[in-house]
């Protein structure tokens, strides 16, 4: 899929998502202080990234560099994007993230603070990662209960430790130097998709990505990462093995059934796909209460809305099934909204929301204030 449809931007940034099953590009401009979409493209391949088996579990991009750095060139000619500054994203199992306490120091010691902390929270050499944080809270507990005195209240400040190994992102690194691009961001999806589907919203939000090979499911507080979780192996890939498994048919054939039926048959007696699949459904939704629940637990603020996006959140009859069983509203992310686009895209790119959102939310980060 390639569209080209504005001339040369005055100023653009990029946004690039390598995914299991392939790449998107999201090219934004600026015109009249709105943020415009100037081109898109996608490539699908298989196996862009493969779950690494061995102690921690992390995904790593599989192919060569250079590979994704062939099809990358062909496909970024082939568009016509000329930007050259460009922001990628790291898979969220690609990254370590822990949450650090810190006690209720001046804001210009925080850095020297988090750098001295980090090693006790990364479960690896210090100098084989690196790390990024941001502050996602400041909490007041009570000091010692057994003394009344309302004075004596701790105060502790609350980051979010990202660490990505070094080994991941050289091979991001050396795909940019092979296209002749500007590495300006790296960072992991949860940061993208908040930024795309829910931006700076007050209140708290679930934004629930089922993809290929994992769920990953990110809260957002008022504009801020907060905790992001992966269910493993609870995508569509696995929806497509258990079709095929449950009815006796190749992969190919069962990939179509799951496309054009999905969750919705629930009428006739004959055996039904959604039974077939409602196990995996149900290992995320339980994720997604679970997750739900400690939030409303741990902040005293229910989540709002749960935001449902990655291309098996297409899967027919999901999104019923999700209000439904969840007791808040559901609804698919669009990460156009607010976006300025030629109107005769408008169906094709809701209808592709949830394969552009992380492109999106890493394009929109080249016009953060
Ligand atoms: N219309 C559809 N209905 C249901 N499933 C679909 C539909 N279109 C694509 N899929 C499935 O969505 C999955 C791919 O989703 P997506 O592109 O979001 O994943 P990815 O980003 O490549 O993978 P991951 O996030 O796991 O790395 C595949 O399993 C594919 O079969
Ligand atoms: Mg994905």
């Amino acid at each position: 899929m390639v569209f080209n449809f504005f001339k040369k931007p005055p100023s653009s940034f990029l946004g690039i998502d390598i995914g299991t099953t392939g790449i998107r590009i999201v090219q934004l401009g600026l015109q009249d202080k709105n943020i415009i979409l100037e081109n898109y493209a996608s490539i699908e391949t298989k196996d862009y990234l493969e779950i690494l088996g061995s102690g921690v579990k992390l995904n790593n991009i599989k192919m060569s560099d250079s590979k994704i750095a062939k099809d990358l060139k062909k496909i970024i000619s082939k568009a016509g994007i000329v930007s050259k500054k460009v922001a990628m994203s790291i898979p969220i199992s690609s990254a370590l993230s822990s949450i650090m306490i810190l006690p209720d120091i001046p804001e210009e010691e925080i850095a020297k603070a988090v750098d001295f902390e980090a090693r006790q929270y990364i479960p690896m050499p210090i100098n084989e990662v690196v790390f990024d944080w941001s502050i996602i809270g400041r909490e007041i507990q009570s000091g010692n209960s057994n003394v009344v005195d309302n004075s004596r209240q701790i105060k502790k400040i609350k980051i979010l430790l990202v660490a990505i190994p070094k080994e991941t992102t050289n091979k991001y690194m050396n795909i940019v130097s092979a296209l002749d691009l500007k590495l300006i961001a790296l960072e992991t999806e949860s940061f993208s998709l908040a930024r795309s589907l829910v931006a700076k919203q007050n209140g708290a939000f679930t934004i629930v990505d089922i993809g290929s090979r994992t769920t990953n499911i990110t809260v957002v507080e008022n504009g801020f990462v907060v905790g992001s979780h992966i269910v493993l192996g609870a995508g569509g890939e696995e929806i497509t093995k258990i079709i095929s498994h449950g009815f006796d048919i190749d992969f190919k054939r069962a990939d179509v059934l799951k496309k054009d039926i999905g969750f919705s048959d629930n009428k006739g007696s004959e055996k039904k796909i959604s039974e077939v699949i409602l196990p995996i459904l149900s290992i995320i939704i339980s994720e997604i209460q679970k997750i739900n629940e400690s939030h409303s637990r741990a902040s005293k603020e229910n989540i709002k809305k749960v935001v449902l996006t990655g291309r098996t959140a297409s899967l027919s009859g999901l999104i019923e099934y999700f209000s439904k069983e969840l007791s808040v509203p559901v609804e698919i992310g669009n990460p156009w909204k607010n976006i300025i686009y030629d109107s005769t895209l408008d169906e094709v790119l809701k209808k592709n929301s949830p394969f552009f959102s992380v492109a999106v939310g890493l394009a929109l980060r080249g016009f953060e204030k």
